[in-house]
């Protein structure tokens, strides 16, 4: 199967809804990839990979080497990687250099930033210049700190303006796609009627054109439980009584059994 494109998903817009998930390691892409449009390297393998309290420390160079292993685990999907915190906010110049550096290392197809009317200027500037970038309004993570935490956005009238007219700006700007993350379903509803490129939404509206979720969340393998993950398993679960097990055939002298030693020849 050939990779799929970045023109053939904005082409979607309005079809059948794209599904897109995170993926941090090789062997997640390997899983993943087969049933997914997209795979997002996020930045919030800060918080699920790292264990750091937000994705605001997180570098270039930890985009770099998941990104690399995402592109290796997969063949199917579009590979979007993360822009950190600080690789791309001060200037369109500053953005073209660290996404260039992130294509350059991972072989992933674009990148994807936060920000709207403020970030549009920069879109335009890396679309233009070969670089595919998705957009990423709402509850924009890397901003928790002027955002003061990770609720819903959009409850007030003003709030909901803004981010109506930055996802408007960002797709104005040559965004291939929008993600529209944690705000009131209705806003999620107006952005994807507004705007050509499609909406990915995550905590937005099953109304948008595609979907997006932690793996690690959907898979109940991570600890946090916003409203908007649904748990389609419970991996943890599942690892602990693995482990469970193992601990106490290991102390009863059961594993190793015959079938995992090497007996010698005679
Ligand atoms: O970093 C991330 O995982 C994301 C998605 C949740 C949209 O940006
Ligand atoms: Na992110």
């Amino acid at each position: 199967m050939k990779r799929l494109t970045v023109p053939s998903i904005r082409a979607r817009k309005g079809g059948e809804p794209l599904v897109m998930l995170t993926a941090y390691t090789v062997r997640t892409a390997q899983l993943l990839d087969p049933h997914c449009d997209m795979l997002l390297v996020g930045d919030s393998l800060g918080q699920v990979v790292y264990g750091l309290p937000s994705t605001v420390p997180v570098t270039l160079e930890m985009m770099a080497a998941h990104g690399a292993a995402v592109v290796r685990g997969s063949y199917h999907a579009v590979v979007v990687v993360d822009m950190p915190f600080g690789s791309y906010e001060a200037s369109p110049e500053k953005a073209f250099e660290s996404a260039a550096y992130l294509l350059k290392q991972t072989g992933a197809a674009a990148v994807k930033l936060e920000g709207g009317q403020a970030m549009a200027p920069t879109v335009k500037f890396l679309s233009e210049r070969g670089i595919p970038v998705m957009g990423h309004v709402g509850l924009t993570p890397q901003a928790v700190n002027t955002l003061g935490g990770y609720g819903a956005r959009g409850r007030s009238k003003a709030e909901a303006d803004k981010i109506v007219a930055d996802a408007g700006a960002v797709a104005e700007a040559g965004a291939f796609a929008i993600v529209i993350e944690g705000v009131v379903e209705p806003i999620a509803i107006a952005i994807t009627h507004a705007v050509a490129c499609p909406t990915i939404g995550i905590g937005a509206s099953a109304q948008c054109d595609g979907q997006v979720l932690v793996a690690e969340d959907m898979l109940g393998l991570f600890d946090r439980t916003a409203r908007f993950v649904k748990k389609f398993d419970d991996l943890a679960g599942r690892i602990s009584a693995a482990v469970e097990t193992y601990a106490a055939d290991v102390r009863s002298r059961a594993f190793p059994g015959a079938e995992q030693i090497y007996a010698p020849k005679d």
